[in-house]
């Protein structure tokens, strides 16, 4: 008899159906051992491609490719039976057109069995989008600070400071949620805006520093246990694992070094 969990998954439509409602709560999730803790508690995880820094020690987003999201995508899905898994578009394979956007999201669902998956941009996205969700494909947006757009955006910097880029994002907005996608993460933007596009648009906004203002929030998980080295100022810590880890790993040198091994006896002797 099999002891594994059932598996039921929330659904991008349910993820919709919670404008308004309830707070949506996210994290991010790049392996099976951290997913596994955090599927009973969240909505949806996200496979970020924030996982080329967090993970993989680059400097942004733009070294990651489709193999590595279906790497990690595949691990998140392998070890969770109740959140709905988006995963992350990499930088490259979805902007040039509708088509290549098809291709690389389909194969990321087929090679990971995630639910959805998240693409960056408003109103230059908006065809592919559409294209995407009229061939079954559940897309989450992401607009105001867009990490793939770093240098172009001249930085990691907050969004909708002035009265042209608030008119900017409010528009992509308007456009990816009359587009089809189901829900949108919105990021790095100020409160007045957050609250505008929350009240405009009739799908859910998840925020990442974009404040409470959103239907939900997403936070870099190893950001708020304390396990990244530096976070961004609207982060609350909620542990301090990075210290817990250097402590338990010192404490473990010291009794090595002292020969300070535990007998073996007593686990062996209870085998028989
Ligand atoms: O890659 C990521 O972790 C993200 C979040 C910042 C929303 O896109």
């Amino acid at each position: 008899m099999s002891m594994q969990k059932p598996v039921k998954r929330r659904t991008a439509p349910e993820i919709l159906a919670r404008k308004g409602a309830t707070p949506i709560v996210s994290t991010t999730a790049y392996s099976a051992i951290t997913a596994r803790l955090v599927d009973p508690i969240v909505d949806f995880m996200l496979v970020g491609d924030s996982l080329a820094m967090v993970e993989h020690g680059m400097a942004s987003t733009l070294g990651v490719g489709l193999d590595l999201m279906v790497a990690h995508g595949r691990a998140v899905v392998s070890a969770t039976v109740s959140s709905l898994v988006v995963v992350d578009m990499p930088f490259g394979s979805y902007e040039a057109s509708p088509e290549e956007a098809f291709r690389s999201a389909s194969r990321l669902m087929a090679e990971t069995g995630c639910g959805a998956v998240k693409l960056e941009g408003g109103v230059h996205m908006a065809e592919t989008i559409a294209f995407l969700v009229s061939r079954g494909i559940p897309v989450m947006a992401h607009v105001g600070l867009t990490p793939q757009a770093v240098n172009a955006l001249g930085g990691f910097r907050s969004q909708g400071h002035d009265e042209a880029t608030r008119e900017k994002i409010l528009g992509d907005a308007v456009a990816i949620s009359e587009a089809g996608a189901f829900a949108v993460v919105v990021e790095g933007v100020v409160e007045p805006l957050a609250d505008e596009i929350t009240r405009t648009i009739p799908i859910p906004t998840i925020g990442i520093g974009a404040s409470a203002a959103c239907d939900g929030q997403v936070l870099v998980l190893e950001d708020m246990l304390g396990l990244t080295e530096r976070v961004p100022r609207f982060v609350k810590r909620y542990a301090a694992l990075g210290d817990a880890i250097t402590e338990a790993v010192q404490t473990y040198a010291d009794e090595v070094r002292e020969r300070r091994f535990p007998s073996t006896d007593h686990v062996y002797k209870a085998r028989g």
